[in-house]
């Protein structure tokens, strides 16, 4: 993995000297951001049931949250919510005391598609979230350092469809990173891809939210993956998807890599609270 030290700090981006806080992973940065999802409730047509109830929580600056649930619980649903992608029929999510009203680079999305354009290089697709933000003059300091964050400096000018589909995922990491969001929120990234090149990415991505203060959540319905990278772990029921368990992944770093006793309990613990929240019968 590179240097994630060397990642800038916001005064950087703006065109001012970079301060000796640069030097420090967590010093002058933006934190993270600070989610709270309150009395929230939605069904996508009037006469339909509920696909979500009453979701209240909440997530500190920083967190690394995974939302686990069976297929069809409500996950996609509530992530879009976080991001401002769709809007919920009741309830509100407040990000950093601001009710959401609509996508923001603050908050960006990953998909389980890396969704590049194969045309373009890898370094100009990492470009695009700048382009689109209106931040053209942040591209040629920014993009070198965010493709060295995610270990594709060396493949820059390579065409994207060159590329094998994790580092095509790597690509879209660093886009939805360059402009320097507060929270990522990602919708099962990694399942297409070889459970090598998955464990690869768990690791650094976790390791890169946590060097950069990032708030990071992840949808899933790996149990491992979410032992692997969170730091707590919301438990889903569905019909109406609703937070049956929220536990805390108590493990080091050494032990998140999945061969200690440490891990194998809280794997168990996990699963079993997936199962009983997969079994309880839809209301
Ligand atoms: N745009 C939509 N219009 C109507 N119903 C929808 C829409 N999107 C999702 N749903 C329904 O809402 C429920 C929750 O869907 P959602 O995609 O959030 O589940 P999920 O937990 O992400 O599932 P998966 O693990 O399969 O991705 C499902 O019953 C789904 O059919
Ligand atoms: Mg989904």
């Amino acid at each position: 993995m590179a240097v994630i030290q060397a990642f800038p700090t916001q005064a950087s981006a703006t065109g001012a000297t970079a301060s000796p806080a640069a030097a420090h992973p967590h010093r002058g940065r933006p934190m993270g951001a600070h989610v709270a999802v309150k009395a929230l409730s939605h069904a996508y047509r009037r006469h339909d049931g509920l696909v979500l109830e009453n979701m209240d929580f909440e997530i500190a600056p920083g967190e690394i949250v995974a939302l686990l649930g069976r297929s069809g619980c409500g996950k996609s649903t509530l992530l879009h919510m976080l991001a401002g992608l769709s809007h919920p029929s009741a309830g509100e999510v407040v990000i950093n005391g601001n009710t959401v009203r609509e996508p923001s680079p603050k908050w960006v999305m990953m998909f389980q598609a890396p969704s590049l354009f194969p045309w373009l290089t890898v370094a100009q697709n990492a470009a695009l979230g700048l382009k689109f933000t209106r931040r053209p003059k942040e591209i040629a300091t920014r993009i070198p350092e965010i493709l060295d964050l995610v270990d594709l400096g060396a493949f820059a000018d390579r065409n994207a469809q060159e590329l094998s589909g994790g580092q095509q995922q790597r690509v879209a990491l660093a886009r939805s990173l360059a402009p320097r969001p507060e929270m990522l929120l990602l919708d099962e990234p990694f399942s297409a891809l070889d459970a090598f090149t998955r464990r690869a990415l768990q690791k650094d991505v976790r390791a890169i939210a946590r060097d950069l203060g990032l708030t990071l959540v992840l949808v899933t319905h790996d149990v491992p993956e979410a032992v692997r990278m969170a730091d707590r772990v919301l438990v889903l029921k569905a019909n109406p998807g609703r937070v049956a368990e929220d536990i805390r992944i108590e493990l080091s770093e050494d032990d998140r890599a999945g061969a200690s006793d440490a891990f194998q309990r809280e794997l168990d613990r996990l699963m079993a609270a997936y199962g009983a929240a997969a079994e309880t019968p839809d209301t």
